[in-house]
């Protein structure tokens, strides 16, 4: 089959590449020619675990090509949507421009019948307001307008193309879902294909975010719980993981969540239930709480060091696997120990060129981890980088003035890190008496 991807990020390259890979012809546009000339110069624009080897096996045979030219989607079966839908900086809803002016973009370039898919995160009901932009720009045009949310994780796009949990078509036209199934053919039998109305298609991906998002927020609020009440957080999450209606993921803490698609997917939700008259509090809560969370986290590094202490941080990304720092909670995090008058020297093994964009001069970016620890008062683990579980800690703690380490996301094992004071997150001990007399049932 012959697909077009719009869009060549996070999302689209992935796409794009692994569609390439399943047999049929690609070709990846994006409006950034800089990016489309990197990639035409053979040199992937992101990192993605297995994504790079892909990409050059599937461009040498000539199935993936690049472009900025949008009328090269003339020849395609099915266009893809995948470009951003950012915070809107007055609604807090998702910001269309970019999708509206892609959907002017291929109007008047669909030529024969075509099934153009938005993968963008969309606002309930945007399938039908570009459906009609396009329809207006291009009356002549046989196209099916779809909702094909995308729900791969960052750090595991290629694994997740390959392997997802379900699919999601949502469209009333059984030609396109025919068009469609035939483009999915290879994962029948392997996952759930789900055919929708197009709204509910564009409502599941904003629930399914905000429920996970709430996940996350449940799991550091009972860490919080039970760091008071001498529990461990690991046994806690694991004996609620096992139950097959809660499920083992999402429930490890850390310092909030982050990344391009949840704090603007909750917001969006949040604003966008709010036009309807509906109230989303348990989102509405989320989305509050989850920057306090982070706010805490910087706080509970300073009060750990004295005035005008360096900090050695270790994780600039908003997840391992990534070079994506966008709503990192580890920047965030800077920021507030920054304002808070700390000395942070930072390493990251993939996130350095994108923090540096974010948090400027004001960071000194070092070579390694030991490099990073060079005299710094406490070491702060902010990203579950698997690398940084294997330093050697005694030149860790050779390089630093103090032998202090605060792990916010519990990716050490405590005889790891023997000589320094740890902390981890989750951790209660019984061994003050002021917290067993607190806790001992009343009655
Ligand atoms: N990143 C994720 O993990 C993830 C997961 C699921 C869904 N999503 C959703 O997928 C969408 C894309 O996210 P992303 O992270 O890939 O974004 P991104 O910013 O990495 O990539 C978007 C790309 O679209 C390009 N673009 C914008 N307007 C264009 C136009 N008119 N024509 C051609 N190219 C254009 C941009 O130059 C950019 O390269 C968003 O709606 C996001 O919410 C993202």
């Amino acid at each position: 089959m012959n697909i077009a991807v719009i869009g060549t990020g996070y999302v689209g390259l992935p796409t794009g590449v692994g569609f390439a890979e399943l047999g049929n012809n690609v070709i990846c546009i994006d409006k950034l020619s800089a990016k489309i000339d990197m990639l035409n110069s053979g040199k992937i624009t992101i990192f993605e675990e297995g994504l790079e080897d892909l990409y050059h096996k599937n461009r040498s045979e000539g199935v993936l090509k690049f472009s900025s030219d949008i009328g090269d989607i003339e020849w395609a079966d099915v266009v893809i949507i995948a470009v951003g839908t950012p915070t809107h900086p007055v609604t807090k809803e998702a910001d269309l421009k970019y999708l509206y002016q892609a959907a002017e973009d291929i109007a008047p370039h669909l030529k024969k019948y075509t099934v153009v898919a938005i993968k963008s995160t969309v606002p309930v009901s945007t399938g039908e307001s570009v459906e009609k932009l396009i329809a207006k720009m291009n009356p002549s045009a046989d196209f099916d307008l779809v909702s094909l949310p995308e729900f791969l994780r960052e750090g595991f796009a290629v694994y997740d193309f390959f392997n997802p949990d379900r699919i999601v078509i949502g469209t009333d036209s059984e030609r396109a879902v025919l068009i469609l199934k035939r483009l999915y053919e290879p994962f029948e039998g392997k996952t759930k294909i789900l055919v929708t109305a197009r709204n509910s298609a564009e409502v599941i991906k904003y629930a399914s975010n905000a429920f996970l998002a709430m996940k996350v927020l449940y799991i550091n609020e009972i860490s919080n719980f039970c760091e008071k009440c001498g529990a461990r957080i690991e046994e806690v999450a694991l004996g609620i993981g096992l139950d097959s209606r809660i499920g083992p993921k999402f429930l490890k803490p850390g310092p909030g969540y982050g990344g391009s698609c949840f704090p603007k997917d909750t917001l969006a939700l949040a604003n966008m239930a709010k036009r309807c008259n509906v109230n989303l509090h348990l989102t509405d809560t989320a989305i509050e709480k989850n920057e306090q969370r982070k706010i805490d986290m910087a706080h509970r590094i300073a009060e750990l060091v004295p005035d005008g202490a360096t900090v050695a941080v270790l994780g600039l990304t908003y997840k391992s696997g990534t070079d994506d720092v966008r709503e990192s909670p580890a920047v965030d995090i800077c920021r507030e120990l920054l304002r808070l008058g700390v000395a942070l020297r930072a390493y990251d093994p993939k996130g350095m060129n994108n923090a540096r964009e974010q948090l400027k001069d004001a960071v000194y970016y070092a070579k390694n981890p030991y490099d990073a620890a060079g005299g710094a008062d406490i070491l702060a683990i902010l990203t579950e980088w698997s690398e940084f579980a294997k330093l050697n800690f005694r030149r860790v703690k050779a390089a630093m003035r103090q032998a202090k380490i605060i792990d916010l996301r519990n990716l050490l094992a405590r005889d790891q890190v023997e000589g320094f004071e740890y902390h981890r997150l989750g951790e209660g001990c019984l061994e003050s008496e002021k917290m067993r007399e607190q806790i001992a049932p009343i009655n």
